[in-house]
């Protein structure tokens, strides 16, 4: 039985995939230092080490100990706002840490290694859908951070063979376990499906939109939403990919088709029942107005089949998990 090593597996994508690597047969560790993460969240058998990635000592003991056969690394900060504010808290804890965790996995000849990047990685692309090879143009410190552990990773499998790789570019993801045993629990969340449902809750007085003078055809922005379940599956398939002997890559997570700020709003007031108050304001800095995944390279390399493709499903998952909270 595989035994797995989960950074970050106590939040949300992590502890998403844990569940699906535990029901895939593997054995799981996860590492996490609780920041935001929820010890609640690691279900068992999964077992939970908090500690810090910055605890290189800890993490290097760890590693000589339990003879990991993969990595899976989610651990990191990802609000972009507070990347632009703090740029050194997102430098240490993405591109300092991921740096410091791949040169351990090398030292305790830890073979495979996946890794949770994003499709802030495009910045503002020039085409609506991006494939792998679109220009990598971040425009803040959080995509900027990212890249840079691409590369560590890159270069790092190029020089030490033994050294193999998968890198996830996550596009927009929402939604719950099906089952309802865990969702998101991320304080102070910024996500529009989060928001929205807590809206619908009266947990919020209203939802605004930020920005209605898009080019695009409602004037809002539109993204790619992806169900958590189908991301987490398409890790376990990332682990077998290189368990087969398959090169390592770069792969969108994505399902190749997007919805505006007002259609995710409605799908959130149908599923809800509840017509909350939704307000205009003005553009968020940073925001491309659409960013679309092309998700050919993972479906035909992986055969990865997303089985929640459906917009209410998401919004549904999240707010039912969100009235849980
Ligand atoms: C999300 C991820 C980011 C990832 C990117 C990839 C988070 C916090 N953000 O960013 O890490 O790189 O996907 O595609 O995980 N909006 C509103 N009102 C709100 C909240 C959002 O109108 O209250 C709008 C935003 O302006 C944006 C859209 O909804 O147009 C989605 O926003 P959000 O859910 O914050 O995700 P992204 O910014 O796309």
């Amino acid at each position: 039985m595989a035994k797995i090593l989960v950074t970050g597996g106590a939040g949300y994508i992590g502890s998403h995939t844990t569940l699906a690597l535990l029901e895939a047969g593997c054995e799981v560790v996860v590492y996490d230092n609780l920041s935001t993460g929820r010890a609640e969240a690691v279900l068992p058998p999964a077992r939970l080490v908090v500690g810090d990635l910055a605890d290189t000592d800890r993490l290097d003991a760890l590693m000589a100990e339990e003879g990991f056969s993969a990595v899976l690394h989610f651990a990191g900060s990802i609000v972009v706002p507070e990347s632009v504010e703090n740029p050194l808290k997102y430098y240490m804890n993405n591109t300092n840490n991921t740096t410091e965790l791949i040169r351990l996995a090398v030292k305790n000849a830890i073979p495979r290694f996946v890794f949770s990047s994003t499709a802030a990685v495009y910045g503002m692309p020039d085409t609506p859908a991006v494939t792998e090879d679109s220009p990598t143009k971040p425009i803040n410190p959080y995509g900027r951070t990212k890249l840079m552990s691409e590369w560590v990773i890159q270069d790092t499998a190029a020089a030490h063979p033994g050294f193999t790789y998968v890198i996830l570019r996550y596009f927009n993801v929402a939604g719950a376990d099906p089952a309802g045993r865990i969702g998101q629990c991320t304080p102070n969340a910024t996500h529009l499906i989060k928001v929205a449902s807590q809206a619908a809750l009266g947990r919020r007085e209203a939802l605004h939109i930020f920005g209605t003078d898009y080019d695009t055809p409602d004037g809002t922005c539109i993204r790619d939403y992806i169900h958590v379940a189908d991301l987490a599956a398409a890790h376990v398939l990332a682990l077998r990919h290189l368990e087969a002997g398959n090169p390592s890559g770069v792969f969108n997570c994505g399902y190749g088709h997007g919805y505006s700020v007002r259609e995710i709003t409605a799908a959130v007031k149908r599923v809800s029942g509840v017509d909350f108050p939704v307000a205009e304001s003005g553009r968020r800095a940073g925001d491309p107005p659409a960013l679309i995944s092309d998700p050919s390279r993972i479906r035909a390399t992986m055969a990865w089949v997303p089985r929640h493709d459906d917009i209410d499903a998401i919004a549904l998952s999240a707010y039912a998990w969100e009235k849980k909270l």
